[in-house]
């Protein structure tokens, strides 16, 4: 009985000192190895909060379903970038795939630090999951790039498209302002070309420094100019101080209503922004309030861990999870790079969000878009969803 068992584990043990001594682990210490995924977040300076949110959607998501898929445990190495330097984010990129070995990497809050490092992942043949940067070719720049967050012309197309079109609003002549680098530009380009199209008119269009930028002076050229509506984007984070001055300088006293992306009227703000919101309408993939038994327990999830709500990058995150447990569990624990990104193209799920899917071409999120109106529930201001684009893909600047 007990011969085959000896000769077998004679064998294994053979094996692996053979595949020791050729400088390679043997393959059953392959599958016991977890799967290392290296999560580049600003977890401090002025874009704390998306690393916060990310990596409290992607801890949620671990104790809720676990940390092995695919039969391997998955490890989650956090890096703070810190937020605002390209060079520093390419760094530990490249530190965690050399020194580190991580077989996944994922994060990336702002658009310059995942085009840094976009490189590193082509080099390294590593998927890189894109849970927060917004920028549309982000994914272009590595066939080794899937994206779990969204874009800026995603979000932004439908916003313009409904503006022009209703009658209530009445918005015939708007004026855009923008954070003055990637998403920002894909923002301003797409909300002109798509108002336009529909016989509304741009008087001016401005842009904003991205790294402390005094809103007043714009706010204040806004208003001079009278347009029926202002247009904004600025990242996650940057919403309060655009509310304040638009509240400060009365331009909703002064005729001039605000549209904008659901970036400025980020979740995670709406109770600092309070009753100075409301009425305002916008667009986006995800709202707190989104209205499913899944997202009422996630919410509920947040609030109990770290006492708020959920915005729009978290969901990139605890998507960003799903899609490398899906595939892990796809390929039976295979972390081969090439074999991971194979599994994750065309990937379909139900999201907390409503329904996504990966683009096999493009490695792109598809999702749905929805316009929100900012109002009342439950004694807080929320951003609630009343029309839907469904299954909308990136249409690009
Ligand atoms: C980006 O830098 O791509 C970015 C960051 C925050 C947002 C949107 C886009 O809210």
């Amino acid at each position: 009985m007990n011969k085959p068992i000896d000769s077998q584990r004679r064998a294994l043990l053979m094996g692996s000192a053979a595949a020791l001594a050729a400088g390679a682990l043997p393959r059953y210490a392959f599958a016991a190895e977890p799967v290392r995924v290296g999560l580049i977040l600003p977890m401090s300076g002025p874009f704390a909060s998306t690393g916060k949110q990310i990596e409290t959607a992607i801890r949620i998501y671990q104790q809720k379903y676990g940390d092995m898929a695919g039969g391997r445990k998955v490890e989650i190495l956090l890096k703070d970038d810190g937020g605002v330097a390209p060079d520093v984010t390419k760094r530990l990129a490249q530190e965690l795939v050399t020194k580190d070995h991580v077989q996944i990497l994922a994060g990336f809050g702002l658009t310059p630090l995942a085009l840094a490092t976009a490189p590193i992942a082509t080099q390294a043949k590593t998927p890189m999951i894109v849970m927060g940067a917004a920028t549309s070719i982000i994914p272009q720049r590595s066939p080794y790039i899937v994206r779990t967050g969204f874009t800026l012309p995603q979000v932004t197309a439908p916003l313009a498209d409904w503006a022009v079109k209703n009658k209530r609003l009445n918005i015939k002549s708007v004026v855009t302002l923008v954070s003055d680098y990637g998403p920002g530009m894909d923002a301003e380009k797409v909300f002109v070309k798509h108002f336009t199209a529909g016989g509304g008119k741009i008087l001016d269009s401005l842009r904003a420094p991205l790294q402390n930028p005094d809103f007043a002076p714009f706010i204040q050229r806004i208003k001079d100019t009278r347009p029926d509506a202002m247009f904004v984007f600025v990242p996650s984070g940057a919403g309060t101080a655009v509310m304040k001055q638009f509240v400060e300088r009365g331009l909703d006293a002064a005729g001039v209503k605000l549209i904008c992306t659901g970036d400025v009227l980020d979740d995670d703000l709406m109770p600092s922004i309070g009753q100075a919101a409301l009425g305002v309408h916008s667009s986006h993939h995800y709202s707190a309030a989104h209205p499913s038994a899944d997202n009422t327990a996630y919410v509920a999830e947040f609030a109990k861990q770290i006492k708020s709500r959920p915005n729009f990058h978290s969901v990139g995150g605890y998507d960003g999870m799903h899609l490398i447990y899906e595939a892990l569990k796809k390929t039976a624990g295979d972390s081969d790079g090439d074999k991971l990104l194979a599994a994750m193209k065309g990937m379909k799920w139900t999201s907390v969000r409503g329904p996504v899917s990966i683009d096999a071409e493009t490695r792109d999120i598809v999702q749905n878009v929805y316009i929100r109106k900012a109002e009342m529930r439950d004694g807080a201001v929320y951003n609630i969803e009343f029309e839907t684009i469904e299954n909308f893909k990136d249409p690009g600047v």
